[in-house]
């Protein structure tokens, strides 16, 4: 264990005795839920792999995070490639590494790499689950209620569209999803279920194992979609053990990947059971005239033409998480989150919004006294980057008003942490 570590450690169960009593919210957060790091956290080379900690307190993790530099440099390593022999030639130079780099981002998440397709973004992941699972008018979605916006907008275009119909779950009294109600809910045909591990407008965190035996145990079968964009690098996840159809994750947020890079996780009843719409000439094959081939494993579900080098920065990023931990990363994070929560509960004229018993690296407030927008930037001009959360992204749970997000990972310090928190407390009375 690092000493910085050790002293940061110590140092937060000295200052931040509320650590595990209630809250605001009158919940409690129970620490039990976290699992245990397998091994401690090299929060020293995290940072000396993470050269912007130099200048900069970067707490929009989830937003995108800082990617260490080994992905940067995978990636800018590649480009220079294309720039040497060619595009082509260049993918073709590094097809072991890719196959390499699937199974990496495969284990990340307890799946088979027969079963990952590497996309642009979470959302390009959703938008072909979208237009290959079959859907007819009348047919009914479940989602959660903390889902993010841009998972609920295309279902409520098909709603207007094709007379799907798009209904939500009520909350359980923590805020996640109650399996026991889900239960009772699929007892109504349904033909698809959505559920968000860790949304991006609230810290809490959906049991999606339980949602999984619940969906599974449903008579008509459901669809059954997890989306792990904010999970994904943050919290250890299983989708043997989820047991869903599909998992969308994003590539830049706590995984570190660079931009414009997703993963879609393809379950074995799918593989089987779907094809993939729209093919792309990767995913399928034009033959014998009229005749279509398509890929056996979930690469069908990818097109031919992405960035290469982000791809491979993806995949170096997920090494990564290998590399340090994704148990000691867990931790660290949600310690970092929990010890802002601590701090910001006792200021006067902030209010912590987080529900779930188990929390995320997700930390979102608002202050009664200033709008949020005119705290990210006052921070942002002393190089503490923190994130406004529309009101849009889920105006069911956030109302009309925009709220703050602070989203710690595991390469801050507690340095990093109380700068945040005394530039914060400026904005108490
Ligand atoms: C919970 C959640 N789901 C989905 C998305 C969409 O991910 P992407 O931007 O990779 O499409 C986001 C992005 O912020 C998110 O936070």
């Amino acid at each position: 264990m690092s000493n910085e570590f050790t002293l940061s450690c110590v140092a937060l169960f000295i200052m931040s005795p509320p650590l595990f009593a209630a809250d605001q919210s009158g919940q409690r957060f129970d620490s039990t839920a976290f699992p245990q790091p397998p091994r401690s956290l090299d929060r020293h080379r995290l940072r000396a792999d993470t050269p912007a900690v130099g200048h900069l307190v970067h707490l929009n993790n989830a937003g995108a995070s800082l990617p260490p530099q080994q992905v940067t440099e995978r990636v800018i390593a590649h480009l220079r490639l294309e720039e040497q022999i060619g595009g082509y030639e260049a993918a073709e130079r590094v097809a072991e590494e890719w196959e390499n780099g699937r199974k990496s981002l495969a284990q990340l998440i307890g799946g088979q790499s027969e079963g990952i397709a590497i996309m642009e973004s979470s959302t390009a992941a959703l938008h072909k689950v979208l237009s290959t699972v079959p859907l007819h008018s009348g047919d009914r979605i479940l989602v959660a209620g903390a889902e993010y916006a841009g998972t609920v907008l295309p279902l409520l275009q098909l709603t207007r569209r094709m007379g799907v119909q798009l209904d939500f779950l009520p909350d359980g009294p923590d805020g996640t999803v109650d399996a026991d109600e889900l239960s009772r809910q699929l007892r109504t045909p349904t033909r698809m279920v959505f559920a968000v591990h860790a949304p991006s407008h609230n810290g809490l965190i959906n049991d999606v194992i339980a949602i999984g035996a619940a969906t599974r145990a449903a008579q008509h079968q459901p669809w059954y979609v997890v989306d792990a964009c904010q999970s994904l690098g943050q919290l250890p996840i299983d989708v043997s053990q989820i047991d869903c159809d599909f998992l969308l994750a994003s590539g830049r947020k706590y995984l570190r990947g660079p931009r414009g890079t997703g993963v879609l996780c393809v379950g074995p009843r799918a593989l089987a059971e779907l094809d993939a719409f729209p093919l792309d000439v990767r995913g399928g094959t034009w033959a014998r005239a009229r005749d279509v081939e398509i890929d056996p494993t979930a690469v069908r579900f990818e097109n031919y033409e992405r960035s290469v080098a982000a791809g491979l920065g993806l995949m170096a990023a997920a090494d990564y998480a290998h590399q340090i931990g994704i148990g000691a990363i867990a931790g660290a994070v949600a310690r970092n989150a929990e010890y802002l929560r601590s701090h910001l509960g006792g200021l006067a004229d902030w209010r912590l919004l987080d529900r779930g018993k188990r929390r995320s690296g997700i930390v979102v407030v608002r202050s009664t006294a200033t709008p949020p927008g005119e705290i990210v930037s006052s921070l942002r001009r002393e190089r503490v980057n923190l994130h406004v959360v529309p009101a849009t992204s889920n105006p069911r749970e956030l109302g009309d008003q925009p709220a703050l997000r602070i989203s710690p990972h595991a390469f801050n310090n507690q340095a990093d942490l109380d700068r945040a928190l005394d530039l914060l407390a400026n904005f108490s009375s």
